[in-house]
């Protein structure tokens, strides 16, 4: 399927589910306030692939990202690191909770699919 319509209602907040999309895993976390707030006044000058956080979300709510570690493509774990997004336990990277690289050997931020909201509750994404 290269479609997947994804009911965001099901995904309380502060909680990531995995999805599976085009035979990989995509994430997509619903975010606190204080992540959205954190995320969203990271200096760029830090970031090793420098993104704002309004450039890798529709909603500031919802990130939507592959589930791919950049380095060499192991599945970080939700909620864990020093970043408090997600970790990826092979080689110890460390991504925050917008996805980007933080620390550790991956070179790239998470990647951020094609995806449009149908309304509040419903994405699809591909
Ligand atoms: Fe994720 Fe190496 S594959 S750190």
């Amino acid at each position: 399927v290269s479609k997947i319509e994804i009911k965001l209602d099901q995904i309380p907040e502060g909680k990531n589910m995995t999805f599976k999309w085009r035979g990989k895993p995509l994430f997509v976390r619903h975010r606190t306030e204080k992540e959205i707030k954190t995320e969203d006044s990271v200096n760029l000058a830090e970031l090793r692939d420098p993104q704002h956080d309004k450039d890798r979300v529709v909603n500031p709510k919802w990130v939507i990202v592959l589930g791919v570690c950049t380095h060499l493509g192991c599945v970080p774990i939700a909620n864990a690191g020093e970043y408090g997004g997600y970790y990826c336990p092979c080689h110890g990277s460390h991504y925050d909770a917008s996805g980007r690289i933080r620390k550790g050997p991956a070179p790239l931020n998470l990647e951020v699919p094609y995806y449009e909201f149908l309304d509040d509750d419903t994405v699809i994404v591909g």
